[in-house]
């Protein structure tokens, strides 16, 4: 992130989870702490794209169809992740970049685990802050601020209390777009020297594609012209990798890709009737295990 302040992309993952609670993939997609972490004005979006009734006004159409693609995408891609980590448990569950995400006070399988939400400074103020009310968590939660910009992951890690030889799953989700190739490496090389015999590792990352760039492009363009705060502005794409080149990463590093899919597929899978296909298509899961 380009500025001292909050994630914007993580408010919108937020509110697709909120918008797709209880009315898509029921029974398989599960988030009841995304509502209660957004804030009022950020609630409206949702509502109405809850309705179902498309609003009128150029500003308010183009928000709506911002948070209604965001449900399409975080369903699968909640829901692969989510399946990973019940498959494949450890004492310790790292989320890099945790963002808005509940997992830690949602699911009753990580009460005993250990869980270390590492993120941007500024993002995880702003969750701390959102979080005055909800329920505690099942388990032990510590927060880690770090700027993987800037920040030397491995130290904060071993302060937060992280233990290197003992099995770690790890998240990351949402992020590894946002960071340069060489960012990507270098943070690949501390998850390597802290993962115990039995770790697993949960990626989602994008793959090449000139359509994403030029859909991004046009959201852009769309919420300037709709005078609305671009999500997009200080998170630019910085990276994107084929799943021939991810995997090659991860082995790299020790971790065995069993399996690499992408959110159509899962969301195919889910039964999900979805408008942006090819914005799924280049999403992917890889799940590797050492
Ligand atoms: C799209 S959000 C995803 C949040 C969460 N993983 C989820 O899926 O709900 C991107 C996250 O990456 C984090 N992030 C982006 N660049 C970062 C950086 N340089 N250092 C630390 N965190 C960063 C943001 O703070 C934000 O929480």
């Amino acid at each position: 992130m380009e500025i001292a302040e909050a994630s914007r992309t993580a408010v919108l993952v937020c509110q697709g989870r909120a918008v797709a609670q209880g009315r898509m993939a029921v029974g398989r997609f599960d988030d009841p702490t995304a509502m209660a972490l957004l804030r009022d004005d950020e609630r409206g979006a949702v509502d109405q794209v809850r309705s179902g009734v498309a609003p009128r006004g150029w500003g308010d159409r183009v928000e709506f169809e911002m948070v209604r693609a965001s449900a399409e995408v975080m369903v699968p891609r909640t829901v692969g992740i989510d399946d990973a980590l019940r498959e494949r448990g450890a004492p310790q569950l790292v989320i890099l970049g945790a963002g808005l995400d509940g997992r830690a006070w949602r699911m009753e399988e990580l009460a005993k685990t250990d869980v270390f939400e590492v993120d941007h400074p500024a993002s995880q103020r702003d969750k701390q802050d959102r979080m005055q009310g909800p329920p505690p968590p099942t388990g032990s939660v510590r927060f880690v601020p770090v700027d993987f910009t800037r920040d030397r992951l491995d130290v904060a890690l071993a302060a937060a209390g992280h233990r290197e030889s003992v099995a770690t799953t790890w998240i990351w989700e949402g992020v590894v777009p946002y960071l340069t190739r060489a960012e990507v490496e270098a943070t690949m090389r501390v998850v390597s020297g802290r993962s115990g015999p039995g770790s697993r590792l949960v990626v989602n990352y994008q793959a090449p594609a000139l359509i994403g760039t030029l859909g991004r492009l046009v959201a852009r363009g769309l919420a300037l012209t709709a005078r609305r705060r671009d999500p997009l502005a200080h998170e630019p794409r910085r990276s994107s990798w084929t799943p021939g080149a991810m995997g090659r990463l991860l082995a790299s590093h020790g971790f065995a890709v069993g399996e690499d899919r992408d959110l159509l597929t899962i969301a195919g899978d889910l039964g999900l009737q979805v408008k942006n296909q090819r914005s799924l298509g280049n999403g992917r899961i890889a799940v590797a295990d050492r």
